[in-house]
C-alpha cells in the first residue's frame, strides 16, 4: 500500500511511562499505524503565543509524528470554541448545550486551512489520507482546494444525528456538504451512517447511485459502517497479567471481599456520570441487602475544563457523589469512590478483571470503547457483567449484554440487580457471545477494512461487517 498519512486534532506519541489518555481515538489510531507506518499529523498539545507556534517531526521507528503547536487564540475559537461548544453538543444531540459563535467558526476553518498548508509541505502525490473526528470535517475541501487529489478518507468517530437536529447549527449549509471532498466517509452505525445520507439527499439534493454511493461533479463519494473495535486478545492476555499487579491488588485488598462494580469515562456531559449515580442510589435504596456489600469506583480523568458546560458538570457530579456516600456510608463503606486520576491502559484492564460488573451508561456515544475493553479484559471461566447503554454505538454489536435506558435510573438499577446476582452459567453465556463479536471486528480488522474500502473503489456493501472481505 502507498504511504499512509493520518490526521487527527490530537496525536498520541509513543511514551516511555506508556501512559494512555481516556478517548477512543489514540487508542484506535496506533495498531493502524503499526501495520502501515507513514505520518501521524495533528497537534501537539501546546498552546503557544502567535509568534512562538512551532511545527515539529518526532521520528520512532518508520513512522514520524509530525506535530504543530495551536496559537492561543486557535486553540479557543477551533478547539474550545467551535468544535467543543458547537459541534460536539449539537453532534450528540444536545441542542441545549451548544453556543454558536461566528468568530468561532471562522477560527476552526482557519486552523483547517493551517492543517491543509502543513500538510501540503509533506503529502506525496500517491500518499493515501486517512482523516479523524469533527475538528476535521472541511480539511478535504481545504487539501482539494490545494490542488491534492489523493484518496482521502473520514472517519467519525463520534455520533451524526438526523438533518432535522443538525439543521439547527448555523452556517450547516456550507459546513456539512464540504464533507463530500472525501472519497469515503466512515461512521460507527447504520444509525448514523443513514443520518449522514439523509442529509446529503434531503438538504443538498445529491444523486445517489445507491443509499451510500453518492455522485458529486467529479468524485463519487462513498459513505461507509465500520464500527471501531479493540485490540480483544491482547487486552485480555494483558489483563490476565494485571490483575497481578501491586496496584490491582492493592485495591482489591481494599475492597475486603465487596464485589466491584466500575465505570470509567472522560469527564464528559455525554457520558452521564451524574445519572448513573443517581441509578446507583436507586439500587441502594430498593435493594438495602446489596449495602455494604458493593462498591462503585467511578473513574473520571478532567477534559475541557475551560468550557463552562464541563466545569458545572464536574460541579453536579462531585455534589452527586458526596450525596450517595452521605447517605448511605458507614465509617467502614464508602458506596461510591469517585477518583479524577487518569490510570494506565495496565492498571484499567486489571481493575475491568477485578470487577463484577461495568457500567457503561453514556446518554449518546459513537461507539464506547471502553465497553469493548472490559468485555476482552473479562476472565472466560468468571467473567463480570456488561450493562450497556442502548445509545452507545457499541450497544450494536454488543446485544449481549444488559441493555439499558440511561434516563431511567429505575431500569439501570435492576440491571444492575440482575448483573449482580446473575448465575456463573449466564455470565458464560453472555461473555462468549459478546467476545465472539469483539474478537471478529478487532481494532486491526477495523482498520484494514477501511483501508482496503478507501484503496479499492468499489460499491461499500450497507454493514461491512457482514462482508467476505475478499469480495472488497
Ligand atoms: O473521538 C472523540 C474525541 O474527541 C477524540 O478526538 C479525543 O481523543 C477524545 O474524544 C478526547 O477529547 P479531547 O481530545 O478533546 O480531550
Amino acid at each position: 500500500m502507498a504511504r499512509l498519512v493520518v490526521v487527527s486534532n490530537r496525536v498520541a506519541v509513543p511514551s516511555r511511562d506508556g501512559g494512555s489518555r481516556a478517548g477512543g481515538l489514540a487508542v484506535a489510531i496506533r495498531p493502524v499505524l503499526r501495520r502501515h507506518p507513514g505520518i501521524w499529523f495533528g497537534w501537539s498539545g501546546r498552546v503557544a503565543a502567535a509568534a512562538d507556534v512551532t511545527v515539529r517531526t518526532i521520528q520512532h521507528g518508520h513512522q514520524s509524528y509530525v506535530l504543530t503547536d495551536l496559537a492561543e487564540e486557535d486553540y479557543q475559537e477551533y478547539y474550545n470554541g467551535y468544535a467543543n461548544r458547537v459541534l460536539w453538543p449539537i453532534l450528540h444531540y444536545r441542542l441545549d448545550l451548544a453556543e454558536f459563535s461566528r468568530r468561532d467558526l471562522s477560527g476552526y476553518m482557519r486552523v483547517n486551512q493551517r492543517f491543509a498548508t502543513e500538510l501540503n509541505k509533506v503529502l506525496q502525490p500517491d500518499d493515501i489520507v486517512w482523516v479523524h473526528d469533527y475538528h476535521l470535517l472541511p480539511l478535504a475541501k481545504a487539501l482539494r482546494d490545494g490542488g491534492h487529489r489523493n484518496r482521502i478518507g473520514f472517519f467519525h468517530h463520534i455520533p451524526f444525528p438526523p438533518p432535522e437536529i443538525l439543521t439547527a447549527l448555523p452556517n450547516h449549509e456550507h459546513l456539512i456538504p464540504a464533507m463530500i471532498h472525501y472519497d469515503l466517509i466512515g461512521f460507527q452505525t447504520e444509525i448514523d451512517a443513514a443520518n449522514f445520507a439523509r442529509y446529503l439527499r434531503r438538504e443538498c439534493g445529491m444523486p445517489s447511485r445507491d443509499p451510500y454511493t453518492f455522485q458529486a461533479a467529479d468524485r463519487t463519494v462513498r459513505i461507509g459502517i465500520f464500527p471501531v473495535g479493540v485490540e480483544t486478545a491482547q487486552l485480555n492476555r494483558l489483563a490476565r497479567r494485571a490483575v497481578h499487579s501491586p496496584f490491582v491488588r492493592d485495591v482489591v485488598e481494599s475492597l475486603a471481599g465487596r464485589v466491584m462494580i466500575i465505570g470509567v469515562d472522560r469527564l464528559d456531559y455525554s457520558k452521564g456520570i451524574a445519572l448513573r449515580m443517581e441509578a446507583f442510589d436507586r439500587f441502594l435504596s430498593t435493594h438495602p441487602e446489596w449495602r455494604g456489600k458493593v462498591t462503585y469506583l467511578q473513574i473520571t480523568p478532567k477534559s475541557r475544563s475551560e468550557i463552562r458546560e464541563y466545569a458545572d458538570m464536574e460541579r453536579q457530579i462531585d455534589e452527586t457523589a458526596g450525596r450517595i456516600n452521605g447517605r448511605y456510608g458507614e465509617a467502614s463503606w464508602t458506596p461510591i469512590r469517585y477518583v479524577n486520576r487518569a490510570h494506565s491502559r495496565t492498571a484499567l484492564v486489571g481493575l475491568y478483571r477485578s470487577a463484577r460488573a461495568a457500567l457503561v451508561t453514556p446518554l449518546r456515544d459513537g461507539m464506547n470503547l471502553v465497553a469493548k475493553e472490559y468485555v476482552a479484559a473479562q476472565d472466560a471461566e468468571d467473567p463480570g457483567v456488561l450493562i450497556l447503554s442502548r445509545f452507545a454505538g457499541a450497544a450494536v454489536e454488543c446485544e449481549a449484554a444488559l441493555l439499558v435506558n440511561p434516563y431511567d435510573p429505575e431500569s439501570v438499577g435492576s440491571a444492575l440487580e440482575q448483573a449482580l446476582s446473575m448465575p456463573l452459567e449466564e455470565r458464560r453465556s453472555r461473555h462468549d457471545a459478546l467476545f465472539q463479536v469483539l474478537k471478529t471486528n478487532d481494532i486491526e480488522s477495523w482498520g484494514e477494512r477501511f483501508l482496503i474500502a478507501l484503496t479499492r473503489p468499489v460499491n461499500l456493501p450497507n454493514w461491512l461487517g457482514q462482508t467476505d472481505l475478499s469480495t472488497v
